[in-house]
C-alpha cells in the first residue's frame, strides 16, 4: 500500500477526546511529525498523543512553525513559508522511505491549524502524495461542554473568529451573530473586555482556559483576570441565555 500521511486532530487536550480512528491511524504510523510553536518548546499535540498511544518505538520529528498572522489570499511571511516548505519536504522524504507518517495537530485540523498549510505545500511539490485527514474535537466543542453553553441552537447564527482582528470586523461580527466564539484571546483580553462592555456583552461572555486539560479554568467575569490567560483560552459569547 502507498505510504500515507495522516493529518489528524488530537482534540483540545484530554487524551480521552482523541477519536478511535485517530488512535488507530497513529498505531499504523512509524513516524510522528509534530508541530510546535516555539523552537525550544514542546508540542502539545504530541503530549496528548503520548497519553493515548505507545510512542516509544516511533520516530518523532518535532518541527517549529512560527506563530505569525496568516492573511488568506496573501503571501505568507517568508519565515512561515520556509517552515511550511521544510515540513513538506521532511514529510515527503519520510513517505519516500516507505513510512506511514502522522501529523497530529491540536483540536481539529480544519480549524486554525497548520495541518492544511502542510497539506497544500506537500501537494505543491508532489500532487500524487497520499494524504488523509482525520477530524478531531475542536477547542470550541470542549469549551461548550465545560460550560454547558451551546454554541448554536434553532435558528441561531454562529461565528468563529480569531479575537486578534484589528479592524471593524470584530465589532461587526459581535453585532451580527447570536453566538461568537473568540479564539486566540490571550494577548488581547483588555481590549476585548472594553469592546464587550461597550456592546453590553460582557455578562454574556465566558472564558475557558485549557479546556479538557488538568488545570482547566472557567472564568465568567472576564475583568477579574489580573494576568493574561494561557494561549489555550477561548471565549464563548452567547447572546440568548
Ligand atoms: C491555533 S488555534 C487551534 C485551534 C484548534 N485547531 C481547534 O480545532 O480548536 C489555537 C487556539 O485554539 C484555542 N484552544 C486550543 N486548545 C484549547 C483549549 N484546550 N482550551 C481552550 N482553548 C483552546 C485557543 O483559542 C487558542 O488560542
Amino acid at each position: 500500500m502507498k505510504p500515507t500521511l495522516y493529518i489528524l486532530g488530537t482534540g483540545p487536550g484530554d487524551p480521552e477526546l482523541l477519536t478511535i480512528k485517530a488512535v488507530n491511524a497513529l498505531k499504523t504510523c512509524s513516524v510522528l511529525v509534530t508541530p510546535k510553536g516555539s523552537p525550544n518548546g514542546n508540542s502539545t499535540a504530541l503530549s496528548i498523543v503520548k497519553q493515548a498511544v505507545d510512542t516509544s518505538e516511533k520516530k518523532i520529528v518535532e518541527l517549529y512553525f512560527p506563530m505569525k498572522k496568516i492573511h488568506i489570499g496573501y503571501e505568507p511571511d517568508q519565515e512561515v513559508k520556509k517552515a511550511w516548505m521544510n515540513a513538506a519536504r521532511t514529510v515527503l522524504s519520510l513517505l519516500e522511505q516507505g513510512k506511514n507518517v502522522a501529523f497530529p495537530t491540536l483540536g481539529d485540523p480544519a480549524v486554525y491549524s497548520t495541518g492544511f498549510y502542510l497539506y497544500e505545500n506537500i501537494l505543491e511539490i508532489n500532487p500524487d502524495t497520499k494524504i488523509e485527514f482525520i477530524c478531531g474535537i475542536t477547542a470550541m466543542s470542549s469549551c461548550s461542554a465545560a460550560t454547558a453553553i451551546p454554541v448554536c441552537l434553532g435558528d441561531e447564527m454562529l461565528a468563529v473568529i480569531p479575537a486578534t482582528f484589528k479592524d471593524q470586523r470584530l465589532r461587526q461580527t459581535l453585532n451580527t451573530f447570536d453566538t461568537i466564539v473568540l479564539m486566540k484571546v490571550h494577548k488581547v483580553l483588555p481590549h476585548l473586555c472594553t469592546l464587550l462592555s461597550e456592546l453590553n456583552l460582557l455578562n454574556k461572555s465566558v472564558l475557558v482556559e485549557r479546556a479538557g486539560m488538568e488545570d482547566e479554568r472557567v472564568i465568567t467575569d472576564l475583568t477579574s483576570l489580573s494576568d493574561p490567560p494561557h494561549y489555550f483560552s477561548t471565549i464563548i459569547v452567547r447572546k440568548k441565555r
